[in-house]
């Protein structure tokens, strides 16, 4: 039997840093757990709602509102939210932190963290390939900024540490915030 406080769960990093699989690792185990979330991911997120966005700063900051809109709503609901944007700007993630903490809900960043240069390496969609190719343009990391998050709640190291290793911090993490009691 897990209990949980509602809150958003904010995965941040670079395209490749693995906030897909953390976050979708993630709530495969709240689901053994039985517990009731939600997973809100940009791949997806891009296909419906936010369709009509492209990667230009001011974009970016509309999709990031309209998740934190969105997450606050389920939050309302009483569902746990996870969130797998890449979210560049810290002035981005403020704006989603202050939209949640508006409603009196926490906000957890979990930065994703994975050089540049493993990430370019893993490249799982090769869109690198086409970034470095001028193919794409605006491409994080490549020709727009990434903000390294300066106060994130948690860092996982996709780099150092196993999935399964992130994945028991980030519990163990949500454990002693007492977020999470099992
Ligand atoms: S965000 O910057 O607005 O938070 P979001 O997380 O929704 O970005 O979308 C990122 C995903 O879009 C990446 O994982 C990648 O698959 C795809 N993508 C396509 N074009 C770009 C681009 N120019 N920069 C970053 N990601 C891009």
């Amino acid at each position: 039997m897990v209990a949980m406080v509602p809150h958003l769960i904010w995965f941040t990093g670079l395209s490749g840093a693995g906030k897909s699989t953390l976050s979708s690792l993630f709530c495969e185990k709240l689901k053994k757990l039985n517990h009731h979330f939600y997973l809100l991911d940009g791949d997806i997120i891009r296909k419906g709602l936010c369709k009509d966005l492209g990667f230009s700063d001011s974009h970016r900051t509309e999709n990031i509102r309209r998740v934190a809109e969105v997450s606050a709503i389920l939050l309302d609901a009483g569902l746990f939210v996870i969130a797998a944007f890449i979210a560049p700007l810290e002035a981005e993630r403020l704006l989603a932190r202050g939209i949640v903490a508006a409603k009196g809900y926490q906000f957890i960043e979990v930065y994703v963290k994975a050089s540049l240069e493993t990430c370019e390496k893993r490249d799982p969609k090769g869109l690198y390939k086409k970034a470095r190719q001028g193919l794409i343009k605006n491409f994080t990391g490549i020709d727009s900024l990434y903000e390294i998050p300066q106060n994130p709640d948690i860092i996982l190291d996709t780099e150092r540490d196993s999935k399964d290793e992130c994945i028991m911090r980030l519990m163990d993490f949500l454990k002693e915030k007492g977020l999470i009691t099992t």
